[in-house]
């Protein structure tokens, strides 16, 4: 039987909810997604979450992961090792004539032009959403402290760049096969001018109660998620809920097949 890939990538497991214990399921193509919390609650973890999720895909090679990381590369260096990107930004290009940012510019205009050559072929054919398959896979444009990209340190016109190429591809590729995950420790549009394409929400804990509210757009009252426990977030479809992370605190290697091979831990 052939493998439904769009069904695959139609969503994946981010944890449990704290409630009732069950897992907490999270939709994937057709959104682009926002992770946001303050230092040391889990965005990271979060990420590799998501590559976990998709680690039979990208065995299989229905999925490729595009990793960005703006630290020098540090956060996502290990996930790199381990074999589940298929290209990484992250460490300096040494010798290039580029600026650290400018490198970063250069190859989100090369995916987004890619993704958006795929959005015309599907407008022309009438198609609505993208025939996942191992030749066409679907894209995950993974990018860690997506905020490092906006300080005011990088030129306003490298800035610029990225927000445009970031914008096309969060505003122009829906069912694209194309889902754009960003992280970030700010969700305010100064630190992250990028935000308003983000179609849903990771809110980690947040500085401010107005946070949890800009990273899920649910205009809800949320009461702020325990201080010092990490993992905890709301979600854009979960209302007031709150979900655990499944916890991943290693990087294994990648060995073919094994989609369950991180168990997902039960909430404490
Ligand atoms: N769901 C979780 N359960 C338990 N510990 C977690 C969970 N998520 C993250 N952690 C731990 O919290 C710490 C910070 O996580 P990390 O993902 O690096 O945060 P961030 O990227 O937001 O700075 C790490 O030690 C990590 O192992
Ligand atoms: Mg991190």
């Amino acid at each position: 039987m052939a493998e439904d890939w769009n069904k695959y990538f139609r969503s994946i497991r981010l944890g449990r909810w704290t409630d009732n214990d069950q897992p907490c399921w999270i939709p994937l193509h057709g959104f682009h997604h926002f992770i946001s919390g303050e230092s040391n609650y889990g965005k990271t973890n979060t990420e590799r979450v998501y590559l976990s999720e998709l680690s039979y895909g990208i065995d299989a090679g229905a999925v490729e992961v595009i990793g960005f990381d703006a630290q020098m590369g540090v956060e996502l260096q290990p996930v790199a090792d381990a074999g589940y990107l298929k290209e990484f930004y992250g460490p300096p290009i040494i010798g290039s004539t580029e600026t650290y940012a400018e490198q970063f510019a250069a190859a989100f205009e090369e995916h987004s032009g890619i993704g958006v050559e795929r959005a015309n072929w599907m407008r022309e054919h009438g198609i609505n959403e993208w025939k996942i398959t191992r030749t066409d896979p679907g894209r995950v444009i993974l990018i860690d402290e997506a905020g490092q990209l906006f300080r005011p340190g990088v030129p306003k016109a490298t800035r610029d760049r990225i927000q445009t190429a970031v914008d096309t591809m969060t505003y122009q590729l829906r069912k694209c096969g194309y889902v754009v995950v960003a992280c970030t420790q700010q969700p305010n549009l100064d630190a992250i001018p990028i935000r308003h394409g983000f179609t849903y929400g990771v809110a980690h804990r947040q500085g401010t109660a107005l946070g949890y509210r800009q990273v899920t757009k649910l205009d809800l009252d949320y009461p702020p998620l325990a201080l010092g426990v990490p993992g905890l977030c709301y979600i854009t479809s979960g209302g007031k809920r709150i979900a655990r992370t499944s916890f991943m605190p290693e990087v294994l290697p990648r060995i073919g097949g094994a989609r369950n091979r991180f168990t997902i831990a039960p909430a404490t």
